[in-house]
C-alpha cells in the first residue's frame, strides 16, 4: 500500500487518541487464562490486533466486536496448545500467548518468533523465567515447548527489563502455587494494565510499575469486563507531528504521567507544551531546537518515538545526537530521511543528525511500524509530495491514521484513491 503525502500544511486541532497497541496485545493473549467470557473496552481497530484474534479463533477462542472499540471474547470451550505457525510468524507478539497458556494449561507450544527489522529480539528471559518457575522448556524445530513440571512460585532477576518477558512469566505465575517475584521488572504502563487486568480476572498481582512485581499464584480464575489504556506512543507520534508541521494540536484522552519523558524532550526541542491531565496541546512557536536523546526502558524516552524524533531532529537548527540503548537495529529510516535531504551519519547504536533547512518530497520506503510514522511526519513538512511504500506497516499500529491527519488538516491519501479528499480513505 502506498500512502501520499502533500507536505506544508501547519497541522491545527484535536485529536482522540486509541486504545494502547503494546496492552491490547497482551491482554488479548491473558484473557485466554480467565476461561470465560471476557469484555475488553477501547480496543483499536489495527492490523496486529486483527491478527492477534486470528491466533485467538486458530486455538479455540471465539472474538467478536460488539462495538466500534469493544471486543468481546470467549474462552469457555477446550483449547489447542500449540499456536499455529501460519498465524504467529506475522506477529511476534503472538509469544505472549506462551504465558497465557501456560497459566490456563500448564503445556503450551508457540513457534520461535524470529527477529525482526530492528533487531534479533531473543527470547531467553522469557525462557530463563518459565526454567525457575518449575516449567520444562524445549526449543526444537522452531518451536519453544514448555510443560509443567514441579511448578513452584520463585525469585527471578531479569538481567534487562523486557517488557515482554516481565509480562509472560506474571501470566504464567499468576497461575503457579507460591509467590513469585520478578526484579528488574519492566516499569511500562502496560505492564500495570496487565497487572490490573490479571486482578481483574482473580489474579493476585502486586508492584506493577515498580522493579519488583510480586505475584501469588492462584487456581481459579473469571471472566471480566476491562479498558485497555490510551496509547502513549500514538499520542506522542501527534504531538511530534505539531511540532514538524509548525502547528498546534490536542490530543484527547491521553494520560499525561505516561508521557512525561516525551514532554520533557518536546520542550528541550523549543516547543510550547500545555499538559492537562487527560490532553496535552503542542504548539509550535519558533525554531526547533536540537537535543540528544537517549532511549531507555520506561521512565525513559520510548524507543517506540525514536524514529519520529528523528524526523523532528532533523529540521533542527543545530546537531542533535540519538544514542539507541534498547534495540540494536533501530536506524534503517535514516537512509529514507536522508533521501528527503537530511543529513544524519550513523554509527552502531549512535546517530548525529545535522538539522537541514528543509526536506523534499520523494519516493520512500516504511521498514517497520515506526519508521513508517516517521516517513510520515516528514513528509508533512516536506516541500512537494512524498510517497511512502511499504505503508501497510503503518496501519499495524495506528488506527485510522489517514481520517485522524486528514481531520487536522494534513493533506494525506491512500494512492489510488484519487478523491483527493484529504483523509478520504480511512487507514
Ligand atoms: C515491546 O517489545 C513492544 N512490543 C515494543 O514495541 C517495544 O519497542 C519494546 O517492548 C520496548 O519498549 C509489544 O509490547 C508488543 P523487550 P518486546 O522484550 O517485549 C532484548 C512497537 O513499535 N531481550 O522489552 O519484544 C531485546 O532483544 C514495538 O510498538 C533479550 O535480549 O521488547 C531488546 O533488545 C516494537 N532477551 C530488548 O531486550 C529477551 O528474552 C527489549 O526487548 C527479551 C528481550
Amino acid at each position: 500500500m502506498k500512502l501520499l503525502i502533500e507536505g506544508g500544511r501547519r497541522l491545527q486541532g484535536r485529536v482522540r487518541i486509541s486504545g494502547a497497541k503494546n496492552s491490547a496485545l497482551v491482554l488479548i493473549a491473558a484473557s485466554a487464562i480467565s476461561g470465560g467470557e471476557v469484555i475488553l473496552d477501547n480496543v483499536p481497530k489495527i492490523s496486529d490486533v486483527l491478527t492477534q484474534l486470528e491466533i485467538v479463533r486458530a486455538i479455540g477462542g471465539r472474538a467478536s466486536w460488539t462495538g466500534e472499540n469493544t471486543l468481546c471474547l470467549d474462552w469457555s470451550g477446550p483449547l489447542e496448545g500449540e499456536l499455529p505457525y501460519v498465524h504467529a510468524k506475522k506477529l511476534r507478539a503472538s509469544n505472549l500467548f506462551l504465558g497465557a497458556l501456560a497459566a490456563r494449561q500448564k503445556r503450551v507450544k508457540i513457534p520461535l518468533p524470529g527477529g525482526c527489522n530492528i533487531g534479533s529480539r531473543p527470547m531467553d528471559l522469557h525462557l530463563k523465567g518459565f526454567h525457575l518457575l518449575g516449567y520444562q522448556v524445549s526449543m526444537k524445530h522452531g518451536f519453544i515447548e514448555a510443560r509443567a513440571g514441579k511448578i513452584e512460585g520463585n525469585r527471578i532477576y531479569l538481567d534487562f527489563p523486557s517488557v515482554g518477558a516481565t509480562e509472560n512469566i506474571m501470566m504464567a505465575a499468576a497461575g503457579t502455587p507460591g509467590i513469585t517475584v520478578i526484579e528488574n521488572a519492566a516499569r511500562e504502563p502496560e505492564i500495570v494494565d496487565l497487572a490490573g487486568f490479571l486482578n481483574a480476572m482473580g489474579g493476585r498481582v502486586r508492584g506493577a510499575g515498580t522493579d519488583v512485581i510480586k505475584i501469588e499464584g492462584v487456581s481459579e480464575f473469571r471472566g471480566a469486563r476491562f479498558s485497555v489504556i490510551p496509547d502513549r506512543i500514538e499520542a506522542g507520534t501527534y504531538l511530534i507531528a505539531a511540532g514538524i508541521s509548525g502547528g498546534e494540536v490536542t490530543v484527547e484522552n491521553v494520560i499525561t504521567r505516561h508521557l512525561q519523558p516525551v514532554i520533557a524532550k518536546l520542550q528541550d526541542v523549543g516547543l510550547d507544551v500545555a499538559a492537562g491531565e487527560d490532553r496535552i496541546t503542542v504548539r509550535r512557536r519558533g525554531d526547533l531546537l536540537p537535543t540528544d536523546v537517549k532511549t531507555l526502558p520506561y521512565p525513559g524516552f520510548p524507543t517506540d518515538l525514536q524514529s519520529p524524533m528523528m524526523a523532528l531532529l532533523s529540521l533542527a537548527r543545530g546537531t542533535s545526537i540519538i544514542v539507541e540503548n534498547v534495540f540494536e537495529n533501530r536506524f534503517q529510516v535514516a537512509d529514507e530521511l536522508k533521501r528527503m535531504g537530511a543529513k544524519i551519519r550513523v554509527k552502531g547504536q549512535t546517530a548525529v543528525i545535522e538539522g537541514v533547512e528543509r526536506l523534499y518530497g520523494t519516493q520512500v520506503r516504511a521498514t517497520d511500524l515506526r519508521a513508517g510514522a516517521a516517513l510520515l511526519l516528514a513528509g508533512l513538512a516536506a516541500g512537494g509530495v512524498t510517497e511512502i511504500l511499504q505503508a501497510e506497516l503503518i496501519a499495524r499500529g495506528y488506527e485510522k491514521v489517514v481520517e485522524k491527519l486528514g481531520a487536522l488538516g494534513a493533506a494525506v491519501r491512500v494512492a489510488g484513491d484519487e478523491s483527493g479528499e484529504p483523509g478520504a480513505k480511512s487507514v
